[in-house]
């Protein structure tokens, strides 16, 4: 499945990623920048914060009650934030959308 993350400045990242893996390591993996991922993966650091694209956010599985608590601590969290780590990639989210926030670059 191909997801794109825009980075910041406006870049936009394709990457083909292997089914199962998540969208953090994705882009760990091919050098996207944006997505620090300092506890890699573990749900315990939210420097993996993305905006999921609205046409996407509702496809996704729910939050955690682990990753609702991490998003309260990010900065400038919005309604379509998410922790990239907790995010499988699956061929029903081919296409997926995430934005990178200003400030985990
Ligand atoms: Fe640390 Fe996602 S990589 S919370």
């Amino acid at each position: 499945p191909k997801v794109t993350y825009i980075e910041f400045n406006g870049e936009h990242r394709v990457v083909d990623v292997t089914t199962g893996r998540s969208v953090m390591q994705a882009a760990v993996e091919n050098n996207v920048r944006g997505i620090i991922a300092e506890c890699g993966g573990a749900c315990s650091c939210a420097t993996c914060h993305v905006y999921v694209d609205d046409a996407w956010s509702a496809r996704l599985d729910a939050k955690s009650e682990d990753e609702t608590a991490m998003l309260e601590a990010v900065c400038e969290p919005r309604p379509n934030s998410r922790l990239s780590c907790q995010i499988k990639v699956t061929e029903a989210l081919d296409g997926l959308v995430v934005s990178m926030p200003e400030k985990q670059v």
